[in-house]
């Protein structure tokens, strides 16, 4: 053997050496991340292609505008649980609110103006006359009239508290501005917290169901916070980028006694649910009294358009996952295990009244009540149409502002997550040992 091929050799070896080691640090991550999932007849390839060619795209670009980057929340409200929680003091844990100019005129209406078409629209179609609209938008009859309907006509459906958005205390956030990332909160209070959460799951009739949305949305905040970690910092500025050994820590089966790859999995149960969810909304947003309102209408109605064909993608996906299926058994079982459902959902949304970092807060609350906004939708028995029937008096399927806003982000953080994925695949994959 000459030097040369030798030397050949000895390199084609190491190589072959680095592949097979290289491909076992992504698989003890992704091993049972492949193939179909439970309870679906959905595989996981597939959400991967649809959801990194098609969804992702789409509604990122539908999230940075004005309508969903602005989320109105109270980050105010004490923690009804325990009272020794300290303040977190991490300079990464602060949100900053906007400052009223920031807002864009139109949007500070525009919860108001949802409402407003709402009882138009039940005006004109369902109880006729039941509202003056002569009254002047802004009256306080007008104003006390709304505020009565809403109480009326969504506690029923919710699964969420929903903060008061009328509050002082409730303010503007720039999402853009606020994204998810590495906070540094960690330590037992962060445990407590999703500790308390996942005891909610003893209380749940279905708890399997409900420990996999949980857990599902407990993966995607750590992949986000792997994706987009402190990785350097100086006086000019902050790095973040990709740590792979913090998500090695959290998914590798190794490292997790066999549970990172399941986490993952329960991502994308997660992500079927949301999916669904948005699917079987389609028809709400296709009323013609429906506007994203921010004030600007050629901008509106272009995000509207936006919006409509990211839902009907929502709906082509062939494999979608059947919500009857986990409310099987008798109607009586069905209607118990909704109402468990909503009273553990909204105990999880006081909860997060409790998170010490803001940060964290901020997206954990848009998070929960994204899902239980997904949740009112699977599992409300009102008509979700783009024409209501006339004839029925029972009022219609309806979102405030808050839960359409959160419903997208919330959506949009699972759908970043199954994209960071694959980054972290390649990342992997290319690793040395
Ligand atoms: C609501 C909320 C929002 C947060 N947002 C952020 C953020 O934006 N940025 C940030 O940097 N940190 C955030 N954190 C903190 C972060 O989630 C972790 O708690 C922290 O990084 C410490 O991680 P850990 O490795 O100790 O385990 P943790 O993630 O705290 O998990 C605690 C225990 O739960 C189990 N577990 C972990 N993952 C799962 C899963 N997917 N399914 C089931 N069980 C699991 C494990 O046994 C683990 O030891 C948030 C925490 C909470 C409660
Ligand atoms: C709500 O959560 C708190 C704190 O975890 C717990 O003490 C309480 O029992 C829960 N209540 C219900 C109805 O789930
Ligand atoms: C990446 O995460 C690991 C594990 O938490 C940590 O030890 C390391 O310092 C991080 N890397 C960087 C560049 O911050
Ligand atoms: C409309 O509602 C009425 C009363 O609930 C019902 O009898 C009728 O069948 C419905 N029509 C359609 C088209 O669903």
């Amino acid at each position: 053997m000459t030097m040369k091929s030798f030397i050949l050799l000895a390199l084609s070896l190491t190589s072959v050496h680095m592949t097979t080691a290289a491909g076992s640090a992504a698989h003890r991550c992704f091993c049972q991340v492949t193939g179909t999932l439970d309870d679906c007849a959905c595989d996981v390839e597939t959400i991967d292609r649809f959801n990194n060619k098609e969804i992702f795209p789409k509604l990122q670009k539908l999230l940075s505008s004005d309508y969903f980057r602005f989320y109105k929340v109270n980050l105010n409200n004490p923690c009804p649980f325990w009272t020794d929680h300290s303040q977190c003091g991490l300079k990464y844990c602060a949100v900053k609110p906007c400052t009223p100019g920031e807002v864009p005129e139109g949007l500070k209406s525009s919860s108001y103006k949802v409402l407003l078409s709402h009882i138009v629209y039940i005006t004109r179609f369902v109880v006729g006359g039941f509202l003056s609209l002569n009254v002047s938008p802004c009256s306080d009859e007008t104003r006390q009239a709304l505020q009565e309907w809403k109480k009326h006509d969504d506690e029923s459906d919710r699964f969420c508290m929903l903060d008061d958005v009328d509050s002082p205390e409730s303010q503007y956030v720039d999402l853009l501005l606020n994204p998810e990332r590495f906070t540094g909160y960690k330590g037992p209070e962060a445990w407590r917290i999703w500790n308390s959460i996942y005891e909610e799951n003893c209380l749940c009739v279905e708890k399997r169901a409900f420990f996999r949305l949980i857990s599902g949305l407990h993966a995607s905040i750590n992949i986000h916070l792997s994706a987009r970690y402190l990785l350097d910092e100086n006086w000019f500025e902050m790095k973040w980028g990709h740590n792979v050994s913090e998500f090695q820590l959290r998914f590798d089966k190794e490292l997790t006694e066999g549970e990172g790859p399941k986490r993952l999995r329960n991502l994308y149960f997660l992500y079927l649910i949301e999916l669904r969810a948005l699917a079987k909304i389609l028809p709400y947003f296709e009323r013609p009294a429906f506007h994203l309102y921010t004030g600007q209408p050629t901008e509106d109605n272009e995000k509207k358009k936006l919006l409509l064909e990211l839902l009907h993608m929502a709906k082509s996906f062939p494999l979608h996952f059947d919500e009857t299926a986990l409310f099987a058994g008798n109607k009586k079982e069905a209607i118990k295990l909704k109402e468990d459902f909503k009273l553990t959902f909204k105990n999880i949304s006081r909860v997060m009244d409790c998170v010490e970092c803001f940060k964290c807060r901020l997206w954990g609350k848009l998070q929960t009540q994204g899902l239980g906004t997904a949740l009112k939708i699977l599992f409300s028995e009102r008509q979700i149409e783009a024409m209501p029937n006339t004839s029925n008096t029972n009022p219609s399927f309806q979102l405030s502002r808050q839960e359409i806003v959160s419903l997208f982000n919330a959506f949009g953080r699972i759908s970043t997550s199954v994209r960071e994925l694959d980054n972290f695949r390649s990342l992997l994959s290319n690793l040395k040992q």
